[in-house]
């Protein structure tokens, strides 16, 4: 099984995210770390926790992040999340204490005590922590596997027209992860908009652990409602999951190898994502892109997850 630790800010789609994290067999779920951005630290860090307590993985450790974005003032995603972070569902309150340690802090323990090259990040919010990070411990990157994250896009962007939500709420974190010499894959929207929750797949999720179906219905319908009315889609692209699964089958996600970069400096580019995808691959780039999705067997992935998960 591959280890990660999962950076995330839950999070209507980071909740299945951390789901699918905790029953998939190909993974090692070391902890989670979390950072403000669709919501407050307090918020999804409490999230964080009653997610893993109602998937019956309270001892799970959850470490909270950074607060704020390094330069740039907060911005969140109340619109689409709600006044909770994870408007739509009622999860049980955590029963272990919240740890004392910093998320940056805890981060950096693991992959330096680890054997090198066997941790994957795997941010699903804003870049802060993982900044952070990077410039606390540099040794980190080298020994760190890879960075598989949710964010960006080579196409249009949600936030505004060119930047996706996460890379916006923190452009200056982006930049310093991309620039690092560790491997990184952008899962962006190119890949998660295809990663629609009909009410079809939405069915086979909750038949697939009927304990879980109050929760996955909760939160799904919530987040369905929400992409209607604030972006026109009929369905909810469920779009930190894409990140897991790559790291579960890479072959479930269509990437190429291509320079990228984030724009820091433009007035309106500002969080753009930028890969050059121009020519052919280099195999010596150590970016990749994310350009296309088996959608099929990404939700069979996400409901072999749920299947694993106790289901009494
Ligand atoms: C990203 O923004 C957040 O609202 C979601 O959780 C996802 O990580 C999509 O742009
Ligand atoms: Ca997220």
């Amino acid at each position: 099984a591959t280890s990660i630790i999962l950076d995330c800010d839950p999070g209507h789609d980071d909740a299945i995210a951390i789901l699918m994290a905790l029953g998939s067999p190909e993974i090692d779920l070391i902890g989670i770390t979390t950072v403000g951005g669709n919501h407050s630290l307090d918020k999804v860090t409490y999230n964080a926790r009653a997610v893993c307590e109602v998937a019956g993985a309270p001892d799970v450790p959850v470490h909270a992040g950074a607060r704020r974005p390094l330069i740039r003032e907060a911005i969140d995603a109340a619109g689409i999340h709600g006044q909770t972070g994870l408007d739509g569902v009622e999860l049980p309150a955590p029963t272990r204490e919240l740890s004392q340690w910093h998320a940056v802090e805890w981060m950096i323990g693991e992959i330096m005590t680890r054997d090198p090259g066997t941790v994957v990040l795997v941010p699903t919010g804003p870049l802060t922590n993982i900044a952070l990070a990077a410039r606390l411990e540099p040794r980190i990157v080298d020994r760190v596997k890879q960075v598989v994250l949710m964010g960006g896009a080579h196409g249009p962007g949600n936030a505004t027209p060119v930047a996706e939500f996460n890379i916006l709420c923190d452009p200056e974190a982006a930049h310093i992860v991309f620039n690092e010499t560790w491997p990184v894959t952008m899962i962006g929207l190119d890949v998660t908009h295809r990663a629609l929750c009909t009410h079809e797949v939405q069915e086979r999720l909750c038949a697939a652990n009927p304990r879980l179906a109050g929760v996955v219905n909760g939160l799904m319908d919530f987040f369905r409602a929400a992409y209607r009315d604030q972006q026109a889609f009929a369905d909810p692209p469920t779009h930190d999951p894409c990140a897991v699964a790559y790291v579960i089958d890479p072959s479930i996600v269509e990437t190429r190898r291509a320079p990228l970069d984030v724009e820091i400096r433009g007035r309106i580019t500002y969080g753009m994502t930028v890969a050059d995808m121009r020519g052919e691959e280099d195999p010596e780039c150590r970016t990749r892109i994310g350009t296309g999705l088996d959608v099929d067997r990404f939700w069979g992935a996400v409901e072999d997850a749920l299947r694993r998960l106790p289901q009494t």
